[in-house]
């Protein structure tokens, strides 16, 4: 394990060493990209270009914490919701919901590079996406990859050497806050994934309020290697004496070592119930809540 003090210190004295310009990290919220922009804002300062593409796609509240924990910096945040929705209306097939979201996303983030002008590129790539790149076990999937219609001076990968809890130690040390430090994994497509056929704007909204239950009842408690809402398909229910068409809302909370194999959680029945109850009656859109309890294999962790 790394000493996070001296490993901030070095890695800082390295990124001034490596950058001679301005740079560009283009945000995601998770732990790894968090923690090169502070890392990098330390070393260059302002000529650190730190962006955030708001896809409409991430959790409540996330774009906001985002704006908060990086306000001391230069943060562009790009709306591009609208954009992503328009794209994805109509389309219903997994593998095509994903290449547009990847598509989109390196589009935008090549266009911000030519405007801003930059020469160096930062990018949160840790030890084990190298191993997996270089191995061939799967592209590494960061939303969208890498772009390839520009030319940077350099790419500079503050944090190649570290594992995970390694990262997640320097973030503690560099005072983040928890919600990114501990973060659960996150897709790289984000609610796009976890809604079965079309995304809308309806649906986005019910899953963002059945998620932050989910997360607010399972996180802490069950530490779990991720558990969220899903949203289904639509199902009859009755709310009051009226019999409603709403969603099905689909409970996931697993257990992994890496997210290759994973084992769906034993919850406490009450605590199942309580959750279920709360996602059903505090969401009127909500008609009936499941709880998945399929391992990987045979099902995947996301649904799309
Ligand atoms: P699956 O659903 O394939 O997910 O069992 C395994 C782990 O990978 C995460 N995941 C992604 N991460 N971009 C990412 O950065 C993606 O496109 C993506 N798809 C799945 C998933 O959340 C789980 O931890």
């Amino acid at each position: 394990m790394v000493n996070p003090e001296e490993f901030i210190e070095k890695a800082v004295e390295e990124i001034k060493n490596q950058i001679d310009g301005k740079a560009m990290i283009a945000l995601s919220g998770g732990v790894d990209s968090s923690v090169c922009t502070k890392l990098a804002y330390k070393a260059i300062g302002d000529k650190l270009n730190p962006i955030f593409v708001d896809t409409g796609l991430m959790r409540k509240n996330e774009v906001q914490q985002i704006k908060e924990t990086f306000s001391d910096m230069n943060l562009e945040v790009i709306d591009a919701r609208d954009q992503f929705i328009d794209e994805l209306s109509g389309v219903t097939d997994p593998e095509e919901k994903r290449m547009i979201v990847g598509r989109k996303f390196i589009r935008i983030f090549e266009e911000t590079a030519k405007e801003l002008d930059v020469d160096y590129l930062i990018q949160g790539t840790i030890y084990p996406d190298r191993i997996e790149s270089e191995g061939g076990i799967k592209s590494h999937h960061n939303v969208g990859g890498l772009p390839e219609n520009i030319d940077f001076e350099g790419i500079v990968e503050p944090v190649r050497d570290l594992y995970k809890d390694e990262v997640r130690e320097v973030a503690r040390e560099l005072g983040l806050p928890e919600e990114i430090s501990e973060r659960m994994p996150f897709p790289g497509p984000g609610l796009a994934v976890r809604i079965i056929g079309e995304v809308t704007r309806d649906k986005l909204n019910v899953l963002k309020e059945a998620n932050a239950i989910v997360e607010e009842e399972l996180e802490e408690e069950e530490d779990p290697w991720q558990a969220f809402a899903a949203l289904l398909t639509k199902g009859t229910g009755v709310k009051g004496d009226q019999r409603v068409h709403g969603w099905i809302v689909s409970i996931r909370s697993v257990a992994s070592r890496d997210g290759m194999t994973a084992k769906a959680m034993e919850i406490d029945w009450d605590k199942l119930k309580r959750i279920g109850n709360r996602v059903a009656s505090e969401l009127d859109e909500v008609s009936r809540v499941v709880y998945d309890i399929t391992d990987k294999p045979p099902a995947t962790i996301e649904y799309e």
